[in-house]
């Protein structure tokens, strides 16, 4: 097994530079990934694991990350659930889940159903050996997966599924531990395909309060990391997460995922020694050189050489950002001195 300091950053290890990669390396902003995209669906291509596998190494190559992150979605296990998905870009579901029936008759044994998936994953782990670069799977949390199942599609507030939770939450509960079946199953199955690490990505947790997430959602979260195999560092990333930050700390994740709102610092300080990843506003990267290099330095300056530290993003890379920019983000960081 390589020595990453990705993996060693995961685990409070010392590193020999801060390991960074970004949400949504993988995408638009590339010219190489649109051309590419230009051939397929965004659909086709997670399933073709020869595609998902080359632009997944695509900003391993163009930007020069210290960690791959498989092409896919996290939304890719709703199909086989019985969820009727589409993207537009953004994702739409055609039957959105409203009642009893529907809740009952998903498909529990979804992850079964993607091998393709598991197929990109080796495919990848291929190409990176010779690159020496580790491989992280992930997926989605079952509370923002309940967002897109029930809301039927992005949206700010989640209201439909907000209202679902406070007027009925033995049929939300029972609609959590349904995704918490498929994706225990669906990371343990990414573990044994080859991923070095994983993501869980719970982008909108944040719509709740402290005490409501707590009540409602942590619950189901530990459920899940508790039926993990803990072989791999797991990263839990929740969006909006300042006012969240010790019940994130509490599911017992080994990397707790900031976004950018709350300084590196102040979210250190309430965590003890417990690594951290993040947190560049990812709208920076449309600043001039000079506020973005600001902003990067005092990034890693509030961190203060603490071992347990991975740069990345507070959110994903979004279709408009200027390649030189996000390549600038990496030499910076890889330039920071370590240590005394
Ligand atoms: O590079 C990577 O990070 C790996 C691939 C990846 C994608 N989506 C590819 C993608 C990952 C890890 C995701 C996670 C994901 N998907 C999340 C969690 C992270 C976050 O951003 O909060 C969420 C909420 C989704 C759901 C989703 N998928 C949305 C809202 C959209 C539309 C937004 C957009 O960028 O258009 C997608 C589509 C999607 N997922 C694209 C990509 C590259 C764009 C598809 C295209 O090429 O047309």
């Amino acid at each position: 097994m390589a020595n990453y300091d990705f993996i060693k950053a995961c685990y409070g290890d010392p590193v020999s530079r801060t390991p960074v990669w970004f949400m949504r390396q993988a995408g638009r902003y590339l010219p190489e990934y649109r051309a590419v995209r230009k051939n397929y669906s965004f659909l086709e291509m997670c399933k073709k694991p020869e595609v998902a596998c080359e632009v997944t190494i695509q900003p391993i190559d163009i930007i020069g990350t210290d960690a791959a992150i498989m092409f896919s979605d996290i939304l890719v296990p709703f199909e086989p659930m019985g969820l009727d998905l589409d993207f537009n870009p953004a994702p739409v579901i055609a039957n959105p889940i409203r009642s009893r029936e529907q809740v009952d008759s998903l498909r529990l044994d979804a992850a079964e159903e993607v091998g393709f998936v598991y197929d990109a994953i080796k495919l990848i782990k291929r190409e990176l050996e010779s690159r020496q670069v580790p491989l992280i799977g992930f997926c989605g949390a079952p509370f923002t997966l309940a967002c897109y199942a029930v809301e039927g599609s992005g949206s700010k507030n989640y209201p439909t599924l907000k209202e679902m939770m406070y007027s009925d939450p033995a049929l939300f509960s029972d609609l959590m531990r349904a995704f918490v079946v498929v994706q225990v199953d669906y990371l343990n199955r990414q573990i044994d395909a080859g991923v070095d690490a994983l993501q869980i990505f719970d982008s909108w947790g944040g719509i709740l309060s402290r005490e409501d997430y707590d009540h409602f959602v942590l619950p189901h979260m530990k459920s899940l990391f508790s039926q993990l195999k803990r072989t791999v560092p797991i990263i839990f990333f929740i969006g909006n997460n300042a006012h969240l930050l010790e019940s994130q700390e509490s599911t017992g994740a080994d990397v707790m995922g900031l976004d950018w709102r709350i300084p590196v610092d102040a979210a250190r300080q309430r965590l003890g020694n417990t690594p951290v990843q993040g947190n560049l506003d990812p709208t920076l990267l449309f600043a001039e050189p000079q506020l973005l290099e600001k902003r990067v330095i005092d990034i890693l300056r509030r961190n203060g050489n603490k071992p347990g530290f991975i740069f990345n993003l507070g959110h994903g890379i979004t279709p408009k950002t200027p390649v030189d920019n996000v390549k600038l983000v990496v030499e910076l960081v890889h330039q920071y001195p370590v240590g005394e």
